[in-house]
């Protein structure tokens, strides 16, 4: 089989330059996260980038169809939370629409429903809120403006999977200045494949033509050019979710083989919410949801972030 000479990373960030359109807001938002991590680092606090959600991919131009996944965004949601109580600056790289940090606990409520008048007042009168439809919403809105005021959460938000690969180097680029006080936790759920833009069709896939074969191509693993090359100093945390159990740990250590980041949350779809396994060059951990702690409505992102934030720290001494 003909080898090529050119290192697998560069190969890596060259198709992303060539084969995945760059956001034209990619250099402001870059800029925006550079000032943030140095800001925050010359603090003396650590910075964490989380991804968060799904991609979607088009399967036309002029897009009436996509290829989506089942990811959420609560992993990269609720583990933000637990990474700002635990005195972290957070850049959370978020699917549009997906969930978000404080307002997720709220998804299911119907804000109106949550809102009444405020009785004997004439216009324009108070709007009063229902404590009993949005529980804790005291301690969650004190918490979320205490966040929001002290500027430790940056918010960026990617549609598309190029601008999810764009934004995702951005960033990296942009910690490299701070150095092993950076962390990447990339929980999305990125797509796999594509189709790009030269092979897909301009218009609406017409189903009078019949049944549909596509051919997609591989996307890019961000990985390798994220620990060798764009922040080779940082904490790298990767995610794996498989749907057989047998072969989820095995996975999780051919990543690290083949990227020599340093710890890989493996998961499995069904239990993903009470149950992962974060694996080491060195070790395997698994971390559970007794069910006392699921009564107590404890959250395994508690677990996982208490546990990497230990392991950041001695990363940082080493
Ligand atoms: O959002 P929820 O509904 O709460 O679900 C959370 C989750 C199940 C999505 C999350 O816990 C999880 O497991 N995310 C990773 C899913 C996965 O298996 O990814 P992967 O094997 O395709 O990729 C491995 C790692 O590389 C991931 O950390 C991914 O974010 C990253 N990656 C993948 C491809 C790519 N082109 N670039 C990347 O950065």
């Amino acid at each position: 089989m003909a080898q090529s000479n050119v290192p697998v990373s560069a190969a890596a960030d060259e198709s992303l330059s060539e084969e995945f359109a760059v956001p034209s807001h990619v250099e402001e938002v870059k800029k925006q996260m550079a000032e943030f991590a140095e800001h925050h680092a010359a603090a003396n606090r650590r910075v964490v980038l989380i991804t968060s959600g799904g991609t979607k991919v088009p399967l036309e131009s002029r897009t009436v169809r996509f290829l989506d996944n089942f990811s959420s965004g609560r992993r990269g949601a609720s583990s933000a939370e637990y990474f700002l109580d635990s005195g972290y600056a957070v850049i959370f790289l978020h699917r549009h629409r997906s969930l978000y940090p404080y307002t997720r606990l709220y998804t299911g409520v119907n804000l109106l429903d949550s809102l009444k008048f405020e009785s004997g007042e004439e216009e324009p009168c108070r709007v009063l809120v229902d404590q009993k439809e949005l529980p804790n919403i005291l301690k969650v809105l004190k918490r979320y403006q205490a966040v929001k005021e002290a500027g430790l959460l940056l918010p960026v938000e990617f549609n598309t999977l190029s601008e999810y690969l764009h934004l995702l180097k951005a960033a990296a680029q942009a910690l490299s200045s701070i150095g092993s006080k950076a962390m990447f936790y990339l929980a999305a759920a990125v797509s796999d494949f594509y189709i790009p833009a030269s092979e897909m069709p301009e218009h609406k896939i017409q189903s009078s033509n019949g049944p549909l074969q596509i051919t997609m191509k591989m996307v890019p693993k961000m990985l390798r050019p994220l620990v060798k090359d764009w922040a080779p100093q940082a904490f790298v945390i990767s995610f794996k979710l498989e749907t057989d159990p047998s072969i989820l740990l095995e996975r999780a250590r051919r990543a690290l083989d083949t990227y020599s980041h340093q710890a890989v949350v493996a998961n499995v779809l069904d239990t993903r919410r009470g149950y992962v396994v974060i694996v080491t060059k060195n070790s395997q951990h698994e971390l559970i949801l007794t069910d006392e702690e699921v009564q107590k409505e404890v959250e395994i992102e508690d677990k996982i972030v208490s546990k990497l934030s230990v392991a950041h720290t001695q990363f940082m001494s080493q």
